[in-house]
């Protein structure tokens, strides 16, 4: 495939319409994006595996040749928002024929992985539909696709053996001071809830060198601060450049060698892949941030072990304990869900309890939504909505208070921002504080991507 140079454009007709698609046009892509910053990533490095075909990302779905929705099947709510989006896409797909323009409508990320064919025959609209594992033959499907191909052929969602990281291109655009690495995929946890081991896989590491060196390429072109991506960091075993298998403690060791990288972060951890030397990677390394979302879900013991979460609240004490005596600036984060089958207001209260006992800088909290497939979904007696809505709403209360004591108390204190974006008002950028807290300061734009002390 040929990249679009500019000379092609200045030959289309210049009536304030853009080129029709075509090999070598200019193209227009579209992708939005749900769920985690993992999806963020993917739909990034979906965008990297399009550029060779002429695609450029933009901003918004009108005009576009082709709308990726990455989606999100972690709860209800975000797979439904995809059939309901799919429904407005369709009417702009026809607007587009009616105007003798392709609008290709594919499907990537985890509902694609779950539903399969079933979205294509819900919504015949879509072109095609790719999985976590297997977008970077998008070019392939899109090249199709616009030959004419369509239905279960379009279809590409398998667990291929290979890894997908081998087949993706460097990045077409540059990163920001603040860049993603992912560094590890899918889950072998099974807590009793999610559909994350079913929809990405099993868990899959990358080795060691091929991490340092797109870790060295991002540092190259400005990237300041790195966040390790991944469904569960910390599980992370990747082969070492020695052979042997590497864990978490050491992938973070070898990184923040990096000159010039000035951030390491890690999100999504669980309490049971704590090990000594993840202890002794957050004691040694300056440039790991004191900041870790360390999910507990729930403070109930009965609850930890009906969502086979393989620890209990103890455990979860003992940990926070530790991580805190190893980098005592260190603030925690976690995921909660209220309302799992069979939580009874003793349950619950031992959440509260939990909250309060851990103190927590912020924090996500979800009802329960039973997911197909899982475990939890066929098991205990629902709790029902009006019971679980009073249980987040009480949760959120506390977990707010925690949050803005947080936040007051480091009013006041020296510490280092990088900044990252422009503010809303002239004068003003956005950073992001050691604890990812957003700190508004007024500062030259020359120190937008740099980190200052404030
Ligand atoms: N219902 C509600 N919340 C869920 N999560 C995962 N699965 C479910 C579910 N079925 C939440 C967990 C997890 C976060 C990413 O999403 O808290 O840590
Ligand atoms: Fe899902 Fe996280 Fe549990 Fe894995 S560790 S099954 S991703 S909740």
């Amino acid at each position: 495939m040929t990249m679009m140079l500019s000379s092609d454009a200045k030959q289309q007709p210049d009536d304030g319409r853009k080129p029709k698609t075509g090999s070598g046009m200019r193209k227009k892509l579209y992708i939005r994006t749900y769920g985690s910053q993992m999806n963020v990533y993917d739909s990034q490095r979906m965008a990297d595996t399009l550029a060779p075909l002429g695609y450029e990302q933009g901003d918004t779905a009108d005009d576009a040749d082709l709308i990726l929705l990455n989606t999100c099947h972690i709860r209800e709510k975000a797979s439904e928002k995809v059939f309901s989006e799919l429904g407005r896409l369709r009417l702009l797909q026809e607007a587009a024929a009616a105007e003798g323009r392709r609008l290709l409508i594919g499907v990537a990320g985890c509902v694609a992985q779950a539903e399969g064919e079933d979205i294509v025959r819900r919504a015949p609209q879509v072109d095609l539909v790719v999985g976590p594992q297997t977008y970077h033959r998008l070019p392939d499907l899109v090249a199709r696709a616009l030959g004419g191909e369509s239905g279960r052929d379009l279809i590409d969602i398998d667990f291929p053996s290979e890894s997908i990281f081998d087949f993706l291109p460097e990045e077409a655009t540059a990163p920001g001071a603040a860049a993603f690495l992912s560094v590890q995929e899918g889950c072998d946890k099974f807590c009793s809830f999610c559909v994350v081991p079913y929809t990405r896989g099993a868990e899959v590491s990358r080795p060691v060198k091929d991490l340092v060196a797109e870790a060295r390429r991002l540092v190259r072109r400005g990237t300041l601060e790195i966040t390790l991506l991944g469904q569960n960091v910390t599980a992370y075993h990747g082969e070492g450049p020695d052979g042997s298998e590497w864990g978490l403690g050491r992938l973070l060791e070898r990184l923040s060698e990096i000159e010039g990288l000035a951030r390491l972060r890690y999100p999504t951890s669980h309490p049971r892949d704590v090990d000594e030397e993840l202890l002794a990677a957050r004691r040694a390394l300056d440039k790991l941030m004191p900041f870790l979302h360390l999910p507990v879900q729930s403070g109930s013991d009965r609850i930890l072990a009906a969502m086979n979460r393989k620890h209990d609240s103890a455990f979860y004490h003992r940990i926070s304990e530790r991580l805190r005596t190893a980098q005592p600036d260190l603030a925690l984060s976690s995921d909660f869900i209220v309302g799992f089958p069979g939580e009874s207001d003793q349950d619950f209260a031992a959440t509260l309890r939990l909250v309060t006992e851990i103190g927590y800088a912020q924090a996500y909290s979800f009802k329960y939504s039973p997911r197909p497939g899982t475990p939890a979904a066929s098991a205990g007696a629902a709790v029902p909505e009006e019971v679980k809505d009073e249980r987040l709403a009480m949760l959120q209360q506390l977990l707010n208070e925690q949050q803005t004591a947080f936040n007051r108390a480091t009013v006041g204190k020296k510490m280092e921002l990088l900044l990252e974006r422009p503010g809303k008002h002239p004068g003003q950028l956005i950073g992001r504080s050691p604890w990812m807290q957003s700190v508004v300061v007024q500062a030259p734009q020359r120190l937008l991507d740099k980190t200052i002390e404030v």
